[in-house]
């Protein structure tokens, strides 16, 4: 994939902050305070000793999001017309991006929210990509801000507003921004095999696949099998790894499981 926005500067590193990890999953909209301090600790260190100089935060939705979306029957691929719903959902994703916002503000990292609802679409066709606008993001990263996107609604044609999950803008971010490394950082250490060993690297799909229960390379069931095809396509090489990797992702270093 090639990048929209090539930057002339260092490309940026995109990382995901998984909703299981931010947030208490057991409890309706309740964050994972300790959790979600060392996430933002280790982020706001790696920008102050110049480890990152780009930095894009996706977050998910954890017991925020989910809790909502399941309630009125919205997905990825099932949408509503109610935008009491809509609402419901996008209301609860915003009160958690402000409380990442905040807690990165307290750590002087200049963080700065971009809602999907008001910027992509999804076109008609279930092959279609995701439309995600990214002039707005590339100019906070341009301009030293740390655009701070989240899961959220997105307009959908055909089927009014569905789910965009955070790990399909963490792929779109960056394809699109020609991102330097990509960070998937939730509750697993990383990509299990069969044996829930944590595999080191994956280079391709094939050799992977039994592993991790896909049945044939048309699955789209999501979970972990979509998510290493996707970040296999990448340019960039990407990691998926628990909140023991956030600081040496962020440095540089190996984490989890290396996807490239
Ligand atoms: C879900 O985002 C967003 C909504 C339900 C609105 P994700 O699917 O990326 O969330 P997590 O990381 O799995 O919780």
């Amino acid at each position: 994939m090639t990048a929209d926005h090539e930057p002339s500067v260092t490309p940026p590193v995109v990382l995901k902050l998984g909703g299981s990890l931010i947030t208490d999953k057991n409890r309706p909209e309740t964050l994972d305070d300790a959790a979600l301090d060392a996430a933002c600790d280790a982020v706001a260190s790696a920008l102050a000793d110049g480890a990152v100089e780009r930095l894009v935060v996706v977050h998910g939705g954890g017991s925020f999001g989910h809790h909502h979306a399941s309630e009125h029957g919205v997905s990825t691929t099932t949408g509503t017309a109610d935008a009491d719903a809509v609402m419901d959902i996008h209301g609860a994703m915003t009160e958690l991006n402000r409380a990442v916002l905040d807690r990165l503000h307290e750590r002087a990292v200049p963080a700065i929210p971009v809602h999907p609802l008001s910027l992509s679409a999804r076109p008609a066709g279930p092959d279609a990509d995701l439309d995600l606008p990214l002039s707005s993001t590339a100019t906070l990263l341009d301009e030293g801000f740390v655009p701070v996107l989240h899961g959220d609604g997105v307009a959908t044609a055909g089927s009014g507003i569905t789910v965009v999950s955070g790990d399909e803008l963490v792929v779109e971010l960056a394809a699109g921004l020609g991102a330097r490394r990509v960070g998937v950082c939730s509750t697993v250490p990383g990509v299990l095999d069969g044996d829930g060993t944590v595999l080191t690297s994956i280079d391709s799909f094939d050799a992977v696949a039994d592993a991790l229960g896909a049945s044939d390379a048309t699955d789209v069931s999501g979970g972990m099998a979509a998510k290493v095809r996707e970040l296999l396509a990448l340019d960039a090489p990407a990691y998926v790894f628990g909140a023991d990797g956030l600081h040496p992702f962020l440095h540089g270093e190996d984490a989890g499981t290396r996807i490239d």
